[in-house]
Formats: C-alpha cells, sequence, structure tokens
C-alpha cells in the first residue's frame, strides 16, 4: 500500500469530478489517498461578475496568490506520490494551487517527491505548465508525469462559450454550439490514469525516475496554440505590471485601467487570435517541421500515444 496525496481546487466541480475518476482505481487498488481540497481564505465568486473575473487577471499572470485556509494534512505525513491539480487562469495555474505551492508546507510536502501534474481548462494549458514546473522544481519535487483534460469544441466555438459559463454559470449548449467543458466521456476516461498509476505503484514504478502514464494519450498538444500562447503571455506580463502599479486587487482605482485591459482582451481575442490562427493554418506547409517538433517536446513527459490505451481503458 502507498500513500497518495492528491491536491484539488475546482469552482464548477469539473476538475473534482475528474480527479475523483483518478482516485477511484488508486483506493479501489488498496492505496491510501488523502483528497485535500483546497480552501482560499476569501473565496473566488462563481460564477464570475466582468469586474471580478477582469480584476484576478494581474494576480494571476504575477503569481501573487492570496493565502489558503491551514490544510487538513497532518504535520508528520509522509507521502510516496503527490498529484496536483489544476485549472488555468489567464494562461497561469489558478491562483489557489499556487497558494499551495508557494506555501512552506506545500514545498514541504513536494520536497523530493515524484509527482504527476493534472490540468483541465478550455484548451490553453502549456504556459501554465511550464510555470508549474518551474514552482514544483523549486519546492524540490520531481515532475513524473502529466495529463491534460481541454474543451474538443473549435477554439473559435470555446472562445464564446467559456466565457459565457464562467461569467454566467451556464455551461449548456448555446447557438447551436456545444456544452462547454471538457466532455462527459473524456472525464469518465480518466479513470485510466488512476489504474495505470495504481498499477505502477503497486510494482514501485514512482521510485523508477520515469514516467508511469507514457501510451494513454496523456498530454496532446496543439503546436498551435503554444505560439498564441507565447505571444498573449508576453503582452500578459507588461498589461499586469501596468494594472498593479494602479492599484490593488479590489481597489476603485485600479477600474480605469481594468476598462482599458477588458477592451483590449476582447479586441484580441475577437481579432488576433482567429487571425493568428488564420494565418498559422495558411503558413502550416512552412511551419510543419517545426511545429512536430515543437509538439514532441511538449508532450513530455507523458506523451500522446496510444499503445496502453487496451490495457487500462475501462
Ligand atoms: C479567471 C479565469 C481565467 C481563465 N483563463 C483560462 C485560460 O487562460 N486558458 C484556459 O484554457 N482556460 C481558462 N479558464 C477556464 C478554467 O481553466 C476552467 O476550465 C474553468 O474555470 C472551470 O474550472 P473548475 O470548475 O474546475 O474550477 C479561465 C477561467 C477563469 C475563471
Amino acid at each position: 500500500m502507498k500513500n497518495v496525496l492528491v491536491v484539488n481546487y475546482s469552482q464548477t466541480g469539473q476538475l473534482a469530478d475528474v480527479t475523483a475518476q483518478v482516485i477511484a482505481p488508486l483506493a479501489a487498488a488498496g492505496h491510501k489517498v488523502h483528497l485535500e481540497t483546497l480552501v482560499p481564505e476569501t473565496p473566488f465568486p462563481w460564477p464570475w461578475s466582468l469586474v471580478d473575473f477582469v480584476d484576478v487577471f494581474a494576480e494571476s499572470v504575477q503569481l501573487d496568490a492570496p493565502p489558503l485556509k491551514p490544510l487538513s494534512i497532518a504535520p508528520d505525513a509522509e507521502f510516496d506520490l503527490v498529484i496536483l491539480t489544476y485549472q488555468v487562469w489567464y494562461l497561469s495555474p489558478a491562483l489557489p494551487i499556487v497558494a499551495f505551492l508557494n506555501s512552506p508546507q506545500g514545498r514541504h510536502l513536494l520536497k523530493g517527491k515524484p509527482v504527476v501534474t493534472l490540468v483541465a481548462c478550455r484548451n490553453m494549458w502549456l504556459t501554465a505548465q511550464k510555470t508549474m514546473q518551474r514552482l514544483i522544481g523549486e519546492a524540490g519535487g520531481e515532475l513524473r508525469d502529466h495529463i491534460a483534460f481541454t474543451d474538443n469544441a473549435h477554439a473559435l466555438a470555446t472562445l464564446i462559450t467559456t466565457p459565457r459559463w464562467v461569467l454566467t454559470g451556464k455551461r449548456d449548449s448555446f447557438l447551436g454550439l456545444p456544452p462547454a467543458g471538457v466532455s462527459r466521456d473524456d472525464v469518465r476516461g480518466a479513470s485510466r490514469f488512476g489504474h495505470a498509476l495504481a498499477d505502477a505503484l503497486d510494482h514501485d514504478g514512482e521510485k523508477t525516475g520515469k514516467p508511469m502514464l507514457t501510451g494513454l494519450r496523456a498530454a496532446p498538444v496543439n503546436p498551435r496554440l503554444a505560439i498564441s500562447e507565447k505571444a498573449g503571455h508576453r503582452a500578459f506580463r507588461v498589461w499586469s505590471k501596468i494594472i498593479r502599479s494602479c492599484g490593488k486587487r479590489g481597489q476603485w482605482r485600479r477600474r480605469p485601467i481594468l476598462a482599458i485591459f477588458t477592451i483590449y482582451l476582447i479586441a484580441m481575442v475577437f481579432t488576433v487570435v482567429p487571425l493568428s490562427l488564420l494565418l498559422q493554418w495558411l503558413l502550416s506547409p512552412l511551419l510543419k517541421p517545426r511545429l512536430a517538433r515543437l509538439r514532441a517536446e511538449l508532450e513530455q513527459p507523458s506523451g500522446a500515444q496510444e499503445f496502453n490505451l487496451n490495457k487500462y481503458e475501462q
């Protein structure tokens, strides 16, 4: 029997549902799972008002996370494996998981431990995962596997359905577009990772230094999004500094710059993003070798191959 720590925070229950699918086979195989649900001292709103949604941008990008309530983990608890689940806010890991990774207790729990990360978001997790990898490394943890769940609908459709979901709480089909979020089938399919991890733990796989979730289509990457994310994150860093120089989160004196940023964000989403996707599509024959290299690199460590699907898909 191994001890597994699973860290979770979810506003709609989407990430919690995916996490539950991974945990169930681990527990059924006799491993002891501690599920730690992060609770921010001041809860984040759901659904988000437009002002709150835009106001959390600068702190998200600058990884300036407000504190969490104390964790329920005993100070002397020791774990064989840590699973960090998170969602993406503005191309960055959401603030609750950042608060955990920046806290002395979170860093202590990760020190010297194999870590699996699991993300569920709209579709842009590459920059956030790079940040996660850095923060895990700084805490002395060892990233062993990464699993990504995204909304499979067309990127242009999710530009409408995700903000609608986040700002109104409505997730259902709208204007003929598919429902927002990770599909039910994909959520159910997350159990394959729990089965594979249970198997790996039974054979001390967490001690080998190698990934445990290869061949399970863990983290498919669209390399074209990597190019958009890089440009977007560069601009986000500049905007987040400007906004923070105008005041703190929640302060009225930030409102004028937040209004300007909102116009910028909407303009970006409805002009630059589709145009850059179109441009990349037109240039794809030229970009092909570069994109293939980028994909192989970004899909590490767990990859997107499928050779183990038959073994672990129930
Ligand atoms: C403030 C905010 C910013 C977000 N930014 C992104 C983003 O940059 N990329 C992305 O793929 N999803 C983004 N999302 C969607 C979330 O990652 C996530 O899918 C959604 O909030 C539901 O997560 P949960 O119910 O598990 O908490 C954002 C959501 C919020 C609330």
